[in-house]
């Protein structure tokens, strides 16, 4: 716990004083940003797939998955095209060539994950399953046509 809290403080209190954040830190908060938002869709998943006992957690995931889904779309804005040595996996620049795109698809997301909220919050598990594949579907083809992965 001591650790925990010492590297917190490092990193939330005093890493800002320090110096300008500069492309590294913005790859890693979006990265940051996408993976939690991902995890919460798997969370809501999990739950769903595997009649687990956390169904009380539903309404909560379902909120932070439409939260962090609303938030990940700002978190690609900055072009860090040819920038920093952070790992990325976003194709060269063409995020930022093609942001009306990138935004829209991004804007779809956020739409799908309020209708996952709004499913969780009536307690209506088929539609929240029905939702949550919706969710999904947006995936694969952003990371097809946006990721670089190797
Ligand atoms: C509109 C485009 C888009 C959508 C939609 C999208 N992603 Fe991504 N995702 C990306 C891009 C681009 C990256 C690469 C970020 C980087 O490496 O800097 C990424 C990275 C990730 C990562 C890796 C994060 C890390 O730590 O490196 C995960 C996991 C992920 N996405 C999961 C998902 C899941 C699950 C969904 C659907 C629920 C999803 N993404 C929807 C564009 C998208």
């Amino acid at each position: 716990m001591r650790k925990f809290m010492a590297a917190l403080i490092g990193c939330c209190v005093l890493l800002p004083t320090l110096a300008q954040a500069g492309p590294n830190d913005e790859i890693k908060y979006r990265k940051a940003m996408i993976g939690g938002m991902a995890r919460n869709a798997m969370s809501i998943g999990s739950i769903m797939k595997g009649d687990l006992d956390h169904k009380t957690e539903l309404k909560g995931l379902g909120e932070a998955l439409a939260i962090s889904a609303r938030l990940s779309k700002d978190a690609f804005r900055v072009n860090t095209a040819g920038k920093g040595s952070e790992r990325t996996t976003v194709k060269g620049d063409l995020i930022w060539k093609q942001w009306p795109d990138f935004s829209k698809r991004m804007d779809k997301l956020a739409l799908d994950a309020n209708a996952v909220a709004l499913a969780t919050s009536k307690n209506d598990m088929a539609a929240t399953g029905d939702a949550l594949k919706t969710v999904f579907s947006n995936c694969k083809g952003c990371h097809e046509t946006y990721r670089d992965e190797k």
